[in-house]
């Protein structure tokens, strides 16, 4: 399984900070053989980097889409339109937009299903906060947020499909999670994707995030059953985001 890494930088940086970014990057990703790597900016420096990133190691990811194609759906960005521009994997149900936006696990499962009807390849983003944790409620509500989240995913569509565990309370919080906790809730994520897709489950990468660093990333993608990194805050500066996609 190829490990993936991707940048998340959520509402930063305007189009003409993505370009100028985009030119630091590329010329110090020389490292980044064997894996993949993509950069989630916002909707309106997708199409003005694509150019700079074709041929380039870096593919494009999307911070979200709508679960329909086109219609009266104002401020909504969907599939086939993110597709025209170069995307190929798109980010769904992130916790910022659990929270901020009361996105909820029936939306997820209707943005998984659309990515996928559009050649799209979701990351569909878990992960329990610091209430549920302290009450022992991590697996649970992780576990529900997988089945609930994943519903309408056939088994021969898990391989176009990845999971992003990321606990929110690793977010943004310079807390990142231990390897042993990662481990633990990775293995569970892999188990219930057996458990719902069969054989097919054994395809999906599940990636880790959640205060991923230069420094502590090398033994995050050491971990047992962490197939990749979603990187918010370090991903922010191109030549930490090389570092992190130089892991080692
Ligand atoms: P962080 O964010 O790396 O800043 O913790 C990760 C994410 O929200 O995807």
């Amino acid at each position: 399984m190829r490990p993936l890494i991707i940048g998340n930088w959520k509402m930063h940086l305007t189009v003409s900070d993505a370009l100028a970014y985009a030119r630091t990057l590329l010329p110090r990703l020389a490292a980044a053989g064997g894996r993949e790597i993509a950069l989630a900016p916002p909707f309106t420096a997708l199409s003005p980097i694509a150019p700079l990133l074709k041929g380039s190691p870096i593919l494009l990811a999307a911070q979200n889409l709508f679960w329909e194609d086109e219609g009266p759906y104002t401020g909504e960005i969907s599939g086939p339109m993110l597709q025209e521009v170069g995307v190929t994997y798109v980010l769904v149900a992130h916790s910022e937009r659990r929270r901020h936006l009361e996105e909820t696990d029936r939306a997820a499962a209707r943005k998984v299903v659309a990515a996928m009807r559009c050649g799209l390849k979701p990351v569909l983003c878990v992960g329990e906060d610091e209430a549920d944790r302290a009450a022992g409620l991590a697996q649970t509500v992780v576990r529900a947020q997988l089945a609930r989240g994943l519903e309408g995913v056939a088994p021969g569509e898990a391989a176009r499909l990845q999971v992003a565990y990321e606990p929110v309370w690793a977010i943004g919080t310079g807390k990142a999670a231990t390897p042993a906790q990662a481990a633990e809730m990775h293995a569970l994520i892999r188990k219930e994707l057996a458990g719902l897709f069969r054989e097919g489950g054994s395809a999906v990468r599940i990636l880790y995030g959640g205060s991923v660093t230069p420094a502590n990333v090398d033994e995050l993608m050491r971990t047992p059953g962490v197939d990749g990194a979603l990187v918010g805050g370090a991903s922010l500066k191109a030549d930490e985001f090389a570092r992190i996609a130089a892991y080692r």
